[in-house]
């Protein structure tokens, strides 16, 4: 699949609920409002979806949420994609916040999976309650170990924000060090209404790079996943640190990625509206794979250049009405 900018598109998000254990503060309102579950696709559809995607072009898939690991039953999914690896699919991996790793961990190493990102803010546990509102960060640290007991390589995402873990980059890169973690920093993204005001929260990430080159040997690197990130080496640790700078830098040029809901929507972008239903063709009586790929192809056919988030407005409404749980980050 070639988008209208040249872009070839082979990998597809996955969140598959909009539901989380945590209520981190700037992803989630603490009141929030999920979506029926009658609304939701069920795991054969959206295995039915995937295979369709993987159909198109498709090589790397993500489960991600909300928390993709709540989801009654969701390991059946990743068993079922799994078992599409080599015949299509070349990576399967999902975004979780590790609650549910000490019991999940082996499963997913032995569904395929090999690499996971997991979301850790901070390694100060009082921080951690804050930060996720209610979360115990033992129940994380414990998840995170499991996996690397189990062979899963890990990456650790950390949202920046002022004031809050500024001051903790030195010590996380050196525990993600020790225990041969890659780090990926993110600024935060005007998405959905949250508590507070977004712009007390954000952190430009050329400030803590300039901070964290006082202690570390930063190498820049050309190493890319595909992703929106930019990588250096930390050459005491040996181990990668990611920046993903949506405000700072644009990494549009280089999108390779589409974003499917737990309802079958597609966004074509995580910054603008538009966005494509695949329930109802999924659904349509008699609709072959061939149909629903026809859907898919009209829907890439629109992917937009860009996202334009910006995060000056003091007090302005996010960007976009919908949260990161919705689309997954
Ligand atoms: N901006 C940036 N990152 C966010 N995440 C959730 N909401 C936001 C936001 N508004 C992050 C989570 C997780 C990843 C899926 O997205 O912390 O690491
Ligand atoms: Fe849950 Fe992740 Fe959002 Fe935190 S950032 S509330 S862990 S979905």
């Amino acid at each position: 699949m070639i988008d209208p900018f040249g872009r070839s598109i082979s990998y597809l998000r996955v969140s598959v609920t909009d539901r989380c254990d945590l209520r981190c503060v700037y992803c989630m309102a603490e009141d929030m409002t999920f979506l029926p579950k009658a609304d939701l696709l069920s795991l054969e559809e959206l295995d039915r979806l995937c295979g369709v995607f993987i159909g198109l072009g498709v090589r790397k898939i993500r489960l991600t949420g909300g928390e993709p690991l709540v989801r009654r039953d969701v390991m059946a999914l990743f068993r079922n994609l799994g078992a599409r690896l080599g015949s299509g699919l070349d990576e399967l991996t999902v975004t979780t916040n590790g609650t549910q790793l000490g019991r999940y961990a082996e499963d997913l190493r032995a569904a395929g999976v090999r690499r996971i990102n997991v979301s850790l803010d901070t390694l100060d546990a009082a921080k951690f309650a804050a930060a996720t509102r209610w979360g115990k960060i033992d129940k994380t640290l414990d998840g995170i170990f499991a996996a690397k007991a189990a062979g899963l390589a890990i990456k650790i995402n950390a949202v920046a924000l002022k004031g809050f873990n500024e001051d903790e980059f030195d010590s996380m890169v050196a525990w993600c060090g020790e225990h041969g973690f890659d780090l990926c920093l993110i600024e935060t993204m005007p998405l959905g209404e949250i508590d507070g005001d977004r712009t007390d929260q954000y952190l430009p990430l050329s400030r803590v790079r300039e901070r964290l080159s006082r202690t570390w040997t930063l190498t820049d690197t050309d190493y890319a996943t595909g992703g929106p990130a930019r990588y250096v080496r930390v050459e005491e640790t040996g181990q990668r640190i990611g920046f993903i700078t949506p405000l700072t830098h644009n990494f549009c040029e280089s999108c390779n990625r589409v974003r499917l809901t737990c309802t079958g929507t597609l966004y074509m972008c995580l910054g603008q509206e538009d966005a494509a239903d695949l329930r109802a063709p999924l659904r349509r009586p008699g609709a072959t794979d061939e149909d629903v790929a026809e859907a898919v192809r009209a829907a890439i056919a629109r992917k937009p250049k860009g996202h334009d988030f910006v995060i000056d407005r003091r007090g302005a409404a996010p960007a976009l009405s919908r949260h990161m749980s919705v689309t997954g980050g």
